[in-house]
């Protein structure tokens, strides 16, 4: 089962193939995102800081748009976890002060 960690902040145990926000926001990581995992608000990027992911999809270039986002960011509502992964999350409900949009499905 991957672990996932979320830098200076906690790591838990996921089920293989889990999407990303999914094990984020069941863990009590209240990452945000707004278009229920579509790929098209980017509020749920995360930074990758050790691990490995997929590689990043059409979607998720055509979404994050500028080239310094594409080379830092992921979306995790594109990732679906295989092995273990830490990260950074970009966006936080509390700190943006924004509710997150409908859960993206699994
Ligand atoms: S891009 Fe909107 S939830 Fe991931």
């Amino acid at each position: 089962m991957p672990t996932v960690t979320v830098e200076n902040e906690k790591s838990f145990d996921v089920e293989a193939g889990t999407k990303l926000v999914l094990a984020l926001e069941d863990n009590g990581i209240d990452v945000l995102h707004r278009c229920g995992g579509q790929a098209r608000c980017t509020t749920c990027r995360v930074e990758i800081v050790e691990g490995e992911v997929t590689p990043i999809s059409e979607a998720e270039i055509e979404a994050l748009e500028e080239p310094e986002l594409i080379e830092k960011f992921r979306l995790s509502c594109q990732i679906h976890v295989q092995s273990d992964l830490t990260v950074r999350v970009a966006k936080r409900a509390h700190i943006e002060d924004i509710t997150p949009g409908p859960r993206p499905q699994p």
